[in-house]
C-alpha cells in the first residue's frame, strides 16, 4: 500500500524516517565502532584487574572471560544487522525518490509503509538487542575486573548496580543483622576511646602449647584485647598441678577455681566470684563465654552477653555419620548418632538463652539461624584468626627445620601433617592412602616425604610405613612456624566438622597451600575454592586421588596456591582482625546503651 495522504504530509513522514534511519546509522555505527575496539584488548590482562589479595576466591573464571568476549560478538553482531536494515531502507527510500521523479527534484517518495515500519522496527530490535548483550559483557566485565558477582566484593556490587544502590551504601550498615564474617569488615586499627570491663568464662586456659580449638582462640583473642587496653577478668578453672602462666600486663586478672569432678568450670562458685567482681570498681560492661563456659541457667538474663561455638551438635552429626560410614564390619555399630539428634533439639531449646551468639565458621552461622532459629540478629559470624606474628613466610626458618630434621638435601615434596594422631582426625584414613600409594606407585613412594607433628596412638603406627614417614611429636609454636614454612603442602584429613580448624588457619598465613576434608565448615570459610588448595571426601579411594592430584601438580602450583591462600588469610584469618571484630561487637552489645548508637553501626568505604 502506498501513501494515500497530501503531498505536504507525504514529505514530512519521509523526511522523518530518514532521519530516524539515519540517527539509527549513526548511533549504531559509534557502538559498533567501540564493540570492535572493546575486543581488541585482552580483558583478563592482570594489568587491569582491580581484585585485591583478598578476592583470590572472587577472581573471575575464564569462562566469564569467554561469555564477555562472546556477547560482545553478539552485540557487535546485533549492531551490524541493525545498522544494515536502516541503511537498506534509506537505500530504498533514495531510490523511490529519484524513480518517480529524478534526481533532487522533488523530496517526494512513495514507500510501502508496511515494509518501512517493518524494517525499522527491525533495525530498532536490532540496536535494542545489541545494547542488552553490551550490557551482559559489561557486567562480565565488571566481574573480571572486580570480582564475581554473588562474592562479598561489594566493590563490584556498587559498580554493577551503582546508580541503584549507592543510596543504600551511603546508609550506615547495621552491623548486628550483617550475615557474612566480619573479618571481611576494616575496623580501626586504634583501640576504641572507651575501654571495656571485660568477663571470660572459659572451662581451661591453655597451657602454652598443647591447646585444642576453644583454648587457643580464648588464649589468642584475650591476650589481643588485653593488649588493645580492655580490662579483662578471666573465669577459668585452675591446673591440677602445673603452675599457671605468667603475663607481663596490668589488665589481664585471673580468677581460678577448682573444676568440678568432670572438668567443668563450677558454676555456683564462679558465679560468686563474679559477682564479687561486678560490684567491686566498675560493673562489667560486657560478658564472653567460650561455648558453654558459663550455663545457660546462669546467661538468661543477661543481655550484654555473647557466647562462641567452637562446635555444635547438628555439625557433629556430620562427623557422625562419617565415622558410621568407615565402621569396619567387626566394630559394632555406635550409637552417637540417634543420641546426637537428640543433642541437637537440647541445644536448639538452650541455646536461646544465650544473648548474641558468635559463630567461628560460616556454616555454623548458618545453622544457627535457620536450624537453631536463633534470631538473626543475635547471631554474628567472625571466624578464626591466628597469631599472624608467629605464622608468616619465612624462607630460612624452613631451611634450617629441614637441617635440623635431616632433609635439607631432599628434593621430595614434603606433605606436613599436625595435631593429635588420632581416629576422629582422620589418621587412620590416611594412614591406609598412604599405606596403599606406597605400594602401588614406587616413583610416588621415593619422591614424598611425610613429617608428622604431635603425637597419639596413630604416631607409632605411622613409623611403620617407612623411612620417607618422620613422626617429630608435639612441637611448640615457634616450632610449628618453622614445621609450616619447611613443608610444601598442609594436609588435614580431620573427621570433626566442629569449630573452624586452627591448623589450616596457620599453614595458610605461612604461604602454604591446604588439603583437607570436605567438611562444610572448611569448604565454607577456608577452602572455598581450587586456588588455595584440595579438599577430599573421607573416603580412602577420594583422598588417594586428592593426594595423587597434588604430587603430580607439584611444587611450582602448590607454590602459587599458597601465595593465593596466604593473600586472602591475611585478609580474614589474621589474630588482629578477630580481635578488632570481636571488640566491635563487645562495644555494639556493652551495656552502655549510648555506644550501641555508635558501635553497631558500620559506615562502608563508599559511605
Ligand atoms: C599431674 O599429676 C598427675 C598425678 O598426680 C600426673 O599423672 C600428671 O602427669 C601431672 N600432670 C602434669 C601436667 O604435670
Ligand atoms: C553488675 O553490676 C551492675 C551495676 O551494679 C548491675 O546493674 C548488673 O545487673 C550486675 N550484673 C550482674 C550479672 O549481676
Ligand atoms: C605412578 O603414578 C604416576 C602418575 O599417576 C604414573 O605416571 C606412574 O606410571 C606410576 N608409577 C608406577 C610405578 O605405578
Amino acid at each position: 500500500m502506498t501513501t494515500t495522504a497530501a503531498p505536504l504530509n507525504k514529505i514530512t513522514t519521509t523526511t522523518i524516517h530518514i532521519a530516524a534511519l539515519d540517527g539509527v546509522v549513526t548511533v549504531n555505527s559509534l557502538f559498533t565502532f567501540a564493540v570492535f575496539l572493546g575486543l581488541t584488548w585482552n580483558p583478563t590482562d592482570p594489568n587491569y584487574i582491580l581484585v585485591d589479595a583478598t578476592a583470590t576466591a572472587c577472581a573471575a573464571t575464564s569462562s566469564i572471560a569467554e561469555d564477555l568476549v562472546a556477547f560482545h560478538v553478539y552485540s557487535f553482531s546485533s549492531f551490524l544487522f541493525s545498522s544494515l536494515i536502516a541503511l537498506g531502507m534509506k537505500q530504498a527510500i533514495r531510490s523511490s525518490e529519484e524513480g518517480e521523479h529524478g534526481v533532487g527534484l522533488r523530496s517526494v517518495a512513495y514507500v510501502n509503509l508496511k515494509v518501512l515500519r517493518m524494517g525499522i522496527l527491525a533495525s530498532a530490535a536490532g540496536s535494542v538487542l545489541g545494547c542488552v548483550f553490551l550490557t551482559v559483557a559489561m557486567v562480565d566485565l565488571v566481574q573480571i575486573k572486580l570480582g564475581i558477582l554473588g562474592c562479598w566484593s561489594w566493590y563490584s556490587l556498587a559498580v554493577t548496580f551503582g546508580p541503584l544502590v549507592i543510596l543504600k551504601q551511603n546508609q550506615p550498615v547495621n552491623l548486628l543483622t550483617f550475615s557474612s564474617a566480619w573479618n571481611q569488615l576494616a575496623f580501626p586499627s586504634k583501640p576504641p576511646p572507651k575501654l571495656l570491663k571485660i568477663a571470660l568464662f572459659v572451662k581451661k586456659w591453655p597451657n602454652k602449647y598443647q591447646a585444642g580449638g576453644l583454648e587457643r582462640h580464648a588464649l589468642t583473642l584475650h591476650l589481643a584485647l588485653a593488649k588493645r587496653g580492655h580490662e579483662l577478668h578471666i573465669f577459668t578453672t585452675a591446673p591440677a598441678n602445673s603452675s599457671f602462666p605468667r603475663y607481663p600486663m596490668s589488665n589481664l586478672y585471673f580468677h581460678l577455681t577448682k573444676p568440678t569432678a568432670a572438668g567443668y568450670l563450677d558454676q555456683a562458685l564462679v558465679w560468686k566470684q563474679f559477682q564479687t567482681q561486678n560490684s567491686t570498681g566498675k560493673p562489667f560492661d560486657v560478658i564472653h563465654t567460650e561455648s558453654a563456659g558459663i550455663m545457660h541457667t546462669r546467661s538468661r538474663s543477661l543481655t550484654n552477653l555473647a557466647v562462641t561455638w567452637h562446635g555444635i551438635a547438628y555439625e557433629a552429626i556430620h562427623s557422625d555419620i562419617i565415622q558410621e560410614v568407615l565402621r569396619n564390619s567387626e566394630e559394632s555399630q555406635a550409637y552417637a548418632l540417634t543420641a546426637r539428634a537428640f543433642k541437637v533439639v537440647e541445644e536448639v531449646k538452650f541455646f536461646q538463652n544465650y544473648a548474641h551468639h558468635v559463630a567461628t565458621s560460616d556454616h555454623c552461622g548458618d545453622v544457627l539461624k535457620r536450624i537453631y532459629m536463633i534470631p538473626e540478629e543475635r547471631v554474628h559470624t567472625i571466624l578464626n584468626g591466628v597469631d599472624e606474628e608467629i605464622f608468616n613466610p619465612d624462607l630460612s626458618k624452613g631451611k634450617d627445620f629441614k637441617l635440623k630434621i635431616g632433609i635439607s638435601q631432599s628434593k621430595a615434596l614434603i606433605l606436613g601433617m599436625a595435631g593429635r594422631l588420632v581416629k576422629d582426625k582422620g589418621h587412620p584414613l590416611m594412614f591406609e592412602a598412604l599405606k596403599q600409594m606406597f605400594m602401588e606407585n614406587s616413583t610416588f613412594q621415593a619422591s614424598v616425604i611425610v613429617l608428622v607433628a604431635g603425637d597419639g596412638p596413630w604416631g607409632a603406627r605411622y613409623k611403620d610405613l617407612g623411612a620417607n614417614l618422620l613422626v617429630l611429636g608435639p612441637l611448640e609454636q615457634a616450632q610449628m612456624s618453622r614445621f609450616y614454612n619447611a613443608i610444601d603442602i598442609f594436609v588435614n584429613p580431620t573427621l570433626r566438622a566442629q569449630g573452624l580448624d586452627h591448623t589450616l588457619l596457620e599453614a595458610i598465613l605461612s604461604g602454604k597451600p591446604v588439603m583437607a576434608t570436605r567438611l562444610a565448615s572448611i569448604t565454607g570459610s577456608v577452602i572455598v575454592g581450587k586456588e588455595m588448595g584440595y579438599t577430599f571426601s573421607p573416603t580412602v579411594s577420594s583422598l588417594k586421588k586428592a593426594l595423587y592430584e597434588v604430587w603430580e601438580d607439584g611444587r611450582g602450583i602448590l607454590e602459587k596456591k599458597g601465595q593465593l591462600a596466604r593473600q586472602r588469610g591475611v585478609e580474614l584469618f589474621t589474630a588482629a582482625k578477630m580481635a578488632a571484630a570481636y571488640e566491635r561487637l563487645f562495644l555494639c552489645i556493652s551495656s552502655d546503651s549510648r555506644n550501641r548508637d555508635i558501635y553497631c553501626k558500620y559506615q562502608s568505604q563508599f559511605g
